[in-house]
Order: structure tokens, then C-alpha cells, then sequence
């Protein structure tokens, strides 16, 4: 099994002795993947690009070793990979798959995108001769995500006897927005992923993918398509968890917490994830309901992505200033309504996750949400679930959260107060419940599911 992917499963930084030393990379795909790696079964390959100035280091150094796997990182010209994942990857694709361009400003396709698509199409084909060098005769190739979307086609074409699968981890967009393309470009893109069965986390993105390339190609069929949500390592959950630095992360989020109820947030700072409206609605549930002034602290975990993008850095300032104002309206001298912290942390945000009494999670749109389903499996006080409709997460876990919508911040205040009100009985059937649900599914069922449609 071939697994190519953009950002890799490992991260290399040089040591002082001259060696690199692998760390576990960030990213959803690669940490749920990357825990089955080493299974009986499951013997991968798995091919990325050189990422930090630490992996393009260790590539020159001859010195990318992963523990559990066959990993080749390539060292991709500096100038192409920015254009391919910042331009077209992050500004065009990532806005236009969760509906984030304001079109009568954005996106403008002029000359300088015209360069950018010739390195995302050049990047795509490094992969793709990567894939073809290496995989060897009718193996099976799972290519991740929006910014390889090239590479199915490619790799079929070069090489008919790989089973080649695609899985967009993200939304897909409808025909209007498909559209916006321009119309080569869009051609190229479904003309690519349709040669392959392609993978979404809920049934409604692969239906809106199936309708875009019926419109863009032209097409009287449906593409071919399944649905395989991914689901938490509850193991893996459970031992970091119990781990030293969750104790200790939990001691410090109780010492400033004390004993007041928990909304919690955890998220990329990432535009698409609504978190201002998040800080909007928590200003107006003070605003309309004093019983919750000082009694309940909102905890918000958000950790830098993307910043070399000025859209990520303007809405970071922005959520600074959001979190700043409600702060300043509503403080006392012993209470800080929310607290905010961009460490990335990985125990610490397992520990906030058995602490909370609320989550929220309001995406204006996203492909699964993961931490809508690692929650319910790491809390210990019957938290309840509020989500939005536009996460994939959604449609697994609808019977049992409390419904919040994304733009109407009048409702999301009205379903915080819902959750922070509700009766201790209610809370418990519904964390019960939600437990069942998210855990149905595993990174391995996932795995499975796409091994499976290649016919492995
Ligand atoms: O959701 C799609 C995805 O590519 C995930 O796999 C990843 O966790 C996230 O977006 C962030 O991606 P990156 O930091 O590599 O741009």
C-alpha cells in the first residue's frame, strides 16, 4: 500500500550532533493514519512533500527514516511548493470547497494564478512520477486531499495497473461555486479525481462532487464515489490521557478554571471554523443571561496554521481583538471570560476535552471535524455537543448535540444557554449516546474502507 499525502506523517528536525531526529507531524490525516502504520497488514509506503527547512535538510542529508514506515519525502523546489500549497491549494481550493470567497472581490485568475497552476500541476507531477517509481505492480495507491487532486489522473494514465484511490478529507462544492474556476482548470481537476473512486467523510459532499463533474464534464453519470467517515483512536486517546502531561494539563486548566462550568472550543485558526462568531454569541449569552456571568469560562485552543497566508493572519488579529473586547466588557477582577491559548498541544487538548461542559464546534463548513467526535470519548461531565450542521461530523452525530448555526448568532447564543441549562439527566443520556456514535468508526474502519473500494 501507497499512501501519498502533501504533509507527511513525520516531521525531521536536526539534532546537535549533526542526526535528524522524526516527530510525529501535525495534521488529522497523518495522526489518525499513522497509529496503524506497523499493523499486521498494513505494510505502507507513504510518499510527502519536504514540508520545514528540518525535513528538506534531512532529504539532502540522506536522512529521512521513519520508525514504522517506508516514507520518501520530496524536495520540491521552494518556489513551486509555495504556489502550489499556498496559492492554489489554501487560497483558491481550500476557499472555494468551503464557500469562503466574498466573489465580488475574490478570486481574481490573472497571470500570476497562471503561474501557480503550472506548479500545482508540476508538484502534482513530481508525486505522480514518485508514485509511478516506486509502487510497485498493482499495488494499491490512496492519494490524500485537495492539493493532489491531479495525481489520480496522472497515475492512471502512466501506470493502468495500480488501484489508485483519492479521499478529499475536505467539503466539496457544489456546480455554481465549481464554476468559479477557471474552466480549464476545473476540467482538469474533475477530469483527474473521476478516473478514480474518490472518498468523502459525509454522504452530502460526495453527492455535491458527483454534481459538479456531471455539470463541468459534461457527463450523463454520476462519478464513481463512497463515503467512509473517519473515526478517533479511542486507544490512543485514552493513553495520552492518562499520560504525565495530561495530568499536569488538566491541574493547570483547573487552576484557572476552578470550578465553574467549561465551554471549550479546539480548532486550526482557521477562518472557515467560525470562531469570532463563536466569541459573538458567547458576548450575547452574557448579555441576555447574567446567571452565566462568572460562572462559566470559555476555553479556546487555537492553534496557528498557515500564517505565511495574510487572510489566516488577519483573522488571527481579528479573533485577538474579538477575544480582547468581549474580555474588557465583561471581566472582573477574579473572572476572565474567555481564556485563549495557541499552544499546540496535544495532551493539554485532550485534557481540556474530559473538562468541558460545552463544546462548540460552528464551522461555517468542514469536511468531518474530528474533535466533535474525540470530545465525547475523552469527557468526563456528561459535556454536550453543540454543532454545526455544515460539519461533516454532523450527519453521524445529529440525534444526540444541540444544533447551532453557524451564522445566526442570536441562535448560537440561544443553543449555548440550551446546553449550559440542561437537565443533568438529559446531559447523561445524550453523552451516553454520543459516546456510541463516535465511536463508530476508527481510523481503521477508514483505512478499511478505502483499501477495500481499491480492491485490496
Ligand atoms: O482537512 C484537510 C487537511 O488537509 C487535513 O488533512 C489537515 O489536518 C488540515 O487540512 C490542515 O492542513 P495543512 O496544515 O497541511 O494545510
Amino acid at each position: 500500500m501507497l499512501v501519498a499525502s502533501n504533509r507527511g506523517p513525520y516531521r525531521f528536525d536536526p539534532e546537535a550532533d549533526g542526526s535528524f531526529r522524526a516527530h510525529p507531524g501535525g495534521g488529522g490525516l497523518s495522526s489518525a493514519l499513522r497509529p496503524l502504520l506497523g499493523d499486521p497488514g498494513v505494510e505502507a509506503h507513504w510518499i510527502a512533500a519536504a514540508v520545514t527547512d528540518g525535513d528538506r535538510a534531512a532529504v539532502r542529508a540522506g536522512a529521512v527514516h521513519a520508525p514504522d514506515l517506508d516514507l520518501v519525502l520530496l524536495d520540491l523546489d521552494p518556489d513551486l511548493a509555495r504556489l502550489h500549497y499556498e496559492v492554489v491549494s489554501n487560497q483558491v481550493l481550500w476557499f472555494l470547497f468551503h464557500g469562503m470567497f466574498d466573489l465580488v472581490h475574490r478570486p481574481r485568475f490573472d497571470h500570476d494564478f497562471r503561474e501557480a497552476w503550472a506548479a500545482y500541476t508540476a508538484v502534482n507531477q513530481a508525486f505522480a512520477d514518485a508514485i509511478t517509481t516506486h509502487a510497485p505492480h498493482g499495488d494499491v495507491v490512496l492519494v490524500q486531499d485537495y492539493q493532489l487532486a491531479l495525481v489520480p489522473g496522472m497515475v492512471t494514465d502512466a501506470r493502468p495497473d495500480l488501484r489508485v484511490v483519492a479521499f478529499l478529507h475536505t467539503p466539496f462544492c457544489g456546480p455554481t461555486s465549481a464554476r468559479v474556476l477557471p474552466t480549464d482548470v476545473a476540467e482538469s481537476l474533475l477530469g483527474s479525481l473521476t478516473r478514480v473512486p474518490v472518498g468523502f467523510h459525509t454522504d452530502r459532499w460526495a453527492r455535491a462532487y458527483a454534481a459538479s463533474a456531471r455539470e463541468i464534464l459534461g457527463t450523463a453519470s454520476d462519478p464513481p464515489t463512497f463515503v467512509a467517515p473517519l473515526g478517533p483512536d479511542a486507544a490512543h486517546l485514552a493513553e495520552v490521557a492518562d499520560s504525565a502531561a495530561a495530568r499536569a494539563a488538566l491541574a493547570e486548566l483547573d487552576a484557572v478554571v476552578h470550578d465553574r462550568r467549561v465551554i471549550l472550543r479546539i480548532d486550526r485558526l482557521e477562518p472557515s471554523k467560525n470562531i469570532v462568531r463563536g466569541f459573538a454569541a458567547f458576548d450575547r449569552l452574557l448579555e441576555l443571561h447574567p446567571e452565566w456571568r462568572t460562572t462559566v469560562t470559555f476555553v479556546a485552543l487555537l492553534n496557528p496554521s498557515r500564517e505565511a497566508l495574510p487572510e489566516y493572519l488577519a483573522y488571527r488579529d481579528e479573533v485577538t481583538r474579538a477575544v480582547d473586547a468581549v474580555n474588557a466588557r465583561w471581566a472582573t477582577s477574579a473572572w476572565q471570560p474567555i481564556v485563549c491559548d495557541t499552544r499546540d498541544d496535544f495532551a493539554g487538548s485532550i485534557a481540556a476535552l474530559e473538562r468541558y461542559d460545552v463544546l462548540l464546534v460552528n464551522p461555517l463548513r468542514d469536511g468531518l471535524n474530528l474533535v466533535a467526535k474525540e470530545g465525547p470519548l475523552c469527557n468526563r461531565r456528561d459535556g454536550v455537543v453543540v454543532l454545526s450542521p455544515e460539519a461533516g461530523a454532523y450527519a453521524e452525530l445529529q440525534e444526540a448535540v444541540v444544533e447551532v448555526h453557524p451564522y445566526d448568532v442570536e441562535q448560537a447564543a440561544a443553543a449555548l444557554h440550551r446546553a449550559l441549562a440542561m437537565a443533568p439527566d438529559e446531559r447523561a443520556e445524550r453523552a451516553a449516546r454520543l459516546r456510541t456514535l463516535a465511536a463508530a468508526r476508527s481510523p481503521r474502519t477508514w483505512l478499511d474502507d478505502l483499501r477495500r473500494t481499491a480492491g485490496a
